[in-house]
């Protein structure tokens, strides 16, 4: 008999109910067993409990160790944090995953993008420590620290092994700050060397970018730290057709979480108009954390399948809605 799975499910708001409904109803149909934890979290919790990420959803996190999350709005002007940044923070999600590959009849520019984007998620000027040093002189410091980068770096390269990844390029700008993304590249070279199996390839930042809007198909997988590596994954997103498809996951030692690049769409809430490929594309990537990959490709192959037959959501150029999509997908199991 197949192990049953314990993951908590986050169904978040806006379109997030919809899609998570979707995709939940494809892995039922592929034969899976999955004992879903539903965990609400976000603006519609607000009201009944106070906060958007109450206690009990990281706890449950915490105890099935694997999350599968819809978007969650971040509430404007409400004092609140965002729930995706307090949920990286308080389960140390230190590696953000965007895995961007052409999927068949997305048209794009470019039609052989494979790139899988690893960004640090802790520190950087990401860190929050700015200062206003009078008024007309604000100053934010970049923090790289020996360690974060030797984790996200192993991770990279971990990732590039199990993944028969060929090349792990790290991304800088350490000809101009020498001593931070010069340590960040020192560390890269010294986790490298225990990694002879996978290429190594260093760029700059600039240059990199350059290079992925002429000729994207010469990377594999790329290491960042993180402001880099926040702006870049989206680049690459874009390559590939942007967020109806762009997949991702916060993953740290103890626990990760896989969830869509895309928000919570308040504009389409409630119509069945939404895309569930991303955050079903999300939950493929987690299916292979977790060691189920027949049931990944399976249930890839019939997402592929049902892209090529053009039978999709109005964002991809289909007729489809969320709930049919679904279905048609589903039948191609
Ligand atoms: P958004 O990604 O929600 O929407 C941008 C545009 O893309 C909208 O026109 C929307 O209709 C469309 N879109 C997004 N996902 C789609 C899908 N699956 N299918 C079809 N169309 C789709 O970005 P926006 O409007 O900036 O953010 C809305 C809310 O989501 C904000 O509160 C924001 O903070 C939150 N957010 C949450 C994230 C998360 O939970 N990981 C990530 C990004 C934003």
């Amino acid at each position: 008999m197949n192990k049953v799975h314990n993951i908590t499910l986050i169904n978040g708001d806006g379109i997030g109910p919809e899609i998570s409904d979707a995709v939940v109803k494809i892995i039922e149909a592929s034969g899976l067993k999955i004992n879903w934890d539903l965990q609400t979290a976000g603006e519609d919790v607000i009201e009944k409990e106070g906060v958007p990420l109450p206690q009990r959803v990281l706890n449950s996190i915490r105890k099935n160790q694997i999350a599968l999350k819809a978007p969650v709005t971040t509430p404007i002007g409400k004092g609140f944090r965002s729930v995706n940044v307090q949920l990286r923070k308080e389960l140390d999600l230190y590696a953000n995953l965007r895995p961007c590959k052409n999927l068949p009849n997305v048209k794009t520019r470019f039609d052989n993008v494979d790139i899988v984007v690893v960004r640090e998620n802790t520190e950087d000027l990401y860190a929050g420590i700015e200062r206003q040093v009078d008024a007309n002189t604000a100053e934010s410091i970049k923090i790289i620290t020996r360690s974060a980068t030797e984790r996200i770096c192993k991770f990279a390269f971990d990732y590039a092994v199990k993944n028969n990844r060929k090349e792990v390029c790290v991304v800088t700008k350490a000809n101009i700050m020498k001593l931070s993304d010069g340590l960040f590249l020192d560390t890269y070279r010294s986790i490298a060397e225990n990694y002879p199996q996978i290429k190594p390839r260093e760029i700059l930042v600039d240059n990199l970018c350059m290079q992925l809007v002429q000729k994207p198909e010469q990377f594999d997988v790329l290491v960042l730290p993180n402001l880099y590596g926040d702006i870049v994954s989206d680049l690459c997103a874009g390559l590939i057709g942007g967020l109806g498809i762009a997949q991702g996951a916060n993953i740290g030692e103890n626990c990760a979480v896989f969830e869509p690049v895309h928000g919570s769409a308040p504009d389409i809430k409630g119509q069945n108009k939404a895309n569930p490929a991303a955050l079903l594309l999300s939950a493929i990537e987690m299916l292979k954390y977790i060691g189920e990959n027949l049931y990944a490709q399976k249930i890839e192959n019939a997402l592929f399948y049902t892209l090529k037959s053009g039978k999709c959501t109005a964002d991809l150029g289909g007729t489809l809605g969320t709930k049919e999509f679904a279905d048609e997908i589903i039948t191609n199991l």
